[in-house]
């Protein structure tokens, strides 16, 4: 009965041919350090699960965003766990997808032709540490609004085009309602699927290369 579901899907979808593309291929030779980019991806899709479980109590409006993360943490059933694994996962995040490309750089796998997957790589860093910086403000506890006081007037001294950037983030000259629903669209929307994009592409043109080997002794 399965095998016949199966076989029935697989002349519609092409699932085998998909299967032989994505998974059907020889293991690559490497070691622990070539697990972290699973790792960063591992830890991406659940910040990604969290994250869909905290919007559900969650308020992003000046009045109750930090009563609803008390809330969260104290009423909601496993919500201090959910908070939890989100709060570390996202610390944990920027460091495993840095130690990551601090391997693809000691192995000098951004060479030809990995040069775009590094390029693309750098986009993924870029993002990963704006969804920390995004993502701090929403409990909106004095350390968020402080922090994101700093981070955007830090962002605002870019030479020229600081005083744009600062209004975007901020939606005004202080930090208010409008900064905090900019931040939280950028966070819970815009950015995750930046990121899903481009880590698209980013597993796409392993496969299409493959893992580079370890550089020995010859090399
Ligand atoms: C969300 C962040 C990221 C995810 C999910 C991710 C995912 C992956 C995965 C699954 C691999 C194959 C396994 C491995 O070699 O570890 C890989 C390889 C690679 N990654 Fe990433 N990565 C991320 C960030 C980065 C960054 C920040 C860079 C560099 C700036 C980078 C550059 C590369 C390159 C060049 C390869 C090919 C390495 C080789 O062939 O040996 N990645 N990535």
């Amino acid at each position: 009965m399965w095998k016949k579901l199966f076989a029935w899907l697989d002349e519609r979808l092409g699932l085998n041919d998909l299967y032989k593309a994505t998974l059907d291929r020889p293991e690559p030779k490497g070691n622990w350090w070539n697990t972290l980019g699973s790792a960063s991806l591992f830890l991406f899709v659940m910040q990604g699960l969290t994250g869909i479980f905290l919007t559900v109590y969650y308020t992003p409006s000046p009045d109750h965003a930090y009563d609803s993360i008390q809330y969260i943490m104290t009423g909601v059933a496993y919500g201090w766990l959910i908070r939890g694994i989100h709060h570390w996962g996202a610390t944990l995040m920027v460091l495993v997808v840095f130690i990551h490309m601090v391997r693809v750089f000691v192995t000098a796998s951004y060479k030809y032709p990995r040069e775009l997957n590094w390029l693309i790589g750098v986009g993924l860093l870029l993002l990963t540490l704006a969804m920390g910086f995004t993502g701090y403000l929403l409990p909106l506890d004095q350390k968020a609004y402080w922090a994101t006081t700093v981070g955007t007037s830090i962002a605002g001294s870019v030479p020229l085009i600081g005083g744009f950037i600062f209004k975007v983030l901020r939606g005004g000259t202080d930090i208010s309602a409008l900064t905090l629903s900019r931040f939280f669209a950028a966070h819970i929307w815009m950015m995750p699927a930046a990121l899903a994009a481009l880590i698209g592409t980013h597993l796409y043109l392993i496969i299409k290369h493959g893992e580079s080997a370890f550089p020995d002794k010859e090399d």
